[in-house]
């Protein structure tokens, strides 16, 4: 099959799918990219490759046929006019590539990717019950009718149905307290983290962060302009602040299962923690991303379960249980902030896709949601058993800790070892698997964070006898 390699369509663009087709051929043909007698992909294998209808392709081609960019023999098919000369100028070539518009994603790669292995904090999509989600999907359309595809303001703070079951689920199973109304649907937990430091923070105020944790989270504290105190995570979690970290406006914390080193905060340490927060008149953020997901125990109660005073903001994402892209997540935001973060959730997206979030409180309501979880449970125990016997197999000087659950396990290195050049040479060889200091803010214990909730128990073997040996080169040159 003929290709034409780097063309660009863009469906959002106002241009129709033909113009943008013929205006590309036609820059690549002035730029001299394609010379005078070059020949052209049929058709049939244009429009296969950009995933267009035929007539697309050939209105194209009749287009530029016509403005006589191109010519078309009979049998032998479409080729760039013999009958014009354009110079071969590099530097055009490079201004269109540049200029090609950057929302697009070109069209001859895939387009999107699976997560490569070891990459933390992905789950296994292929569990996904799609056919039940589609199922709900249409049943939520038929319920709802065409209402659901109009704008509607009562549902800024998300589709009531479904606050009220995400509310359920986090009484019954996370111990969370909170009337449906504080629950809010969010774009993941990532858009309830943004417009928290939009809402909380002013400049320089300190935000009380775990070390190592969670990157992005800590890019909303920055943008809004905080200081970022860090706080060393230990065998018992978070710490509290010292006198030397000044005040405290705002503590980010992962208590159930520490983002990425896997530590639960201990009870002392939760209790210290929201006497702390109501002493000092802070704000806890609770990001209780994975919390389902222990094996061989049931899952810690959350923080916000324990608190009383109502500084306590809890929030939780439906990316790691059912599946990222959905980018749906929540939450329980205390009496005293709900205006003014719904108000500014509306500035924000107005409200998030009805359909979606009809579709999801169905899912929850008919329990497919609570199947769903206990067999990526059972799943993900599996591979995370079987990913720490692969290893223990071997000499490799790692040390795992911690490994009670969650999605990823953090392998520790021998100390003095570069983890960001172990993680560079894993990168080389297609593997995603971060070192533990991309993850610091100050210089700690090195380490490498691999996932394994992605990958099934086949892959895994497979993917470990690629990664043993590059460990093993990685481990001999550093002895
Ligand atoms: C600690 C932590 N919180 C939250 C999230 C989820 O983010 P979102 O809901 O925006 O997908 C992640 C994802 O990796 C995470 O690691």
């Amino acid at each position: 099959m003929r290709t034409l390699s780097g063309l660009w369509i863009d469906r959002s663009a106002r241009p129709t799918l033909q113009d943008q087709l013929a205006r590309q051929i036609r820059e690549r043909i002035r730029n001299g990219d394609l010379a005078p007698g070059d020949p052209l992909p049929s058709t049939r294998d244009l429009a296969s490759e950009l995933k267009l209808s035929r007539n697309t392709a050939v209105y194209a081609y009749e287009r530029l046929i016509s403005e006589g960019y191109l010519e078309s023999a009979s049998r032998a098919g479409i080729f760039v006019s013999r009958a014009i000369t354009m110079p071969r100028d590099s530097k055009r070539a490079a201004t269109w590539k540049k200029n090609a518009p950057r929302s697009a994603a070109p069209v001859l790669q895939p387009h999107l990717t699976a997560p490569r292995p070891f990459r933390p904090c992905q789950p296994d999509v292929g569990l996904f019950p799609l056919l039940t989600w589609n199922r709900m999907r249409g049943r939520a359309l038929r319920r709802e009718g065409r209402n659901i595809l109009h704008y509607q303001a009562s549902c800024v703070a998300g589709l009531p149905a479904l606050r009220e079951n995400v509310a359920t689920y986090l009484h019954d199973h996370r111990g969370v307290r909170c009337d449906w109304r504080q629950v809010v649907i969010t774009s993941g937990s990532q858009q309830a983290l943004f417009l928290l430091a939009m809402l909380l923070l002013k400049p320089r105020e300190g935000v009380y962060v775990e070390d190592p944790g969670y990157v992005e989270a800590r890019l909303a504290w920055r943008n809004a302009g905080a200081r970022i105190v860090p706080g060393r995570v230990d065998a018992q979690g978070l710490p509290l602040p010292t006198p030397e970290s000044g005040r405290i406006s705002l503590i980010y914390t992962t208590p159930s299962r520490q983002f990425p080193t896997g530590v639960s905060l201990s009870l002392p340490r939760r209790l210290a923690l929201i006497d702390f927060a109501a002493q000092n008149r802070s704000w806890i953020i609770e990001d209780d991303y994975d919390s389902e997901l222990r094996y061989g125990a049931a899952p810690l109660p959350s923080l916000q379960s324990l608190d009383a005073s109502g500084r306590l903001i809890y929030t939780g994402t439906f990316s790691k249980l059912l599946f990222p892209s959905l980018r749906l997540g929540y939450v329980v935001v205390p009496d005293a902030l709900l205006d003014r973060f719904v108000e500014l959730k509306h500035l924000s997206d107005d409200h998030l896709p009805l359909l979606d979030q009809a579709t999801l409180a169905l899912f929850l309501e008919s329990g497919a949601f609570y199947s769903h979880i206990r067999r990526c449970r059972r799943e993900y125990a599996e591979r995370h058993a079987l990913f720490l016997e692969l290893f223990a197999r071997t000499d490799l000087p790692l040390t795992f800790e911690h490994t009670d659950g969650g999605m990823n396990v953090v392998g520790y290195l021998p100390e003095g070892s570069d983890d960001a050049a172990w993680s560079r040479r894993l990168q080389e060889a297609g593997f995603d698997v971060p070192a533990l200091s991309h993850y610091a803010i100050e210089p700690m214990r090195p380490g490498l964070v691999f996932g394994f909730t992605a990958f099934a128990a086949d892959q895994l073997r497979v993917e470990f006898k690629r990664i043993r040996p590059i460990l093993e080169r990685a481990a001999k040159e550093r002895a």
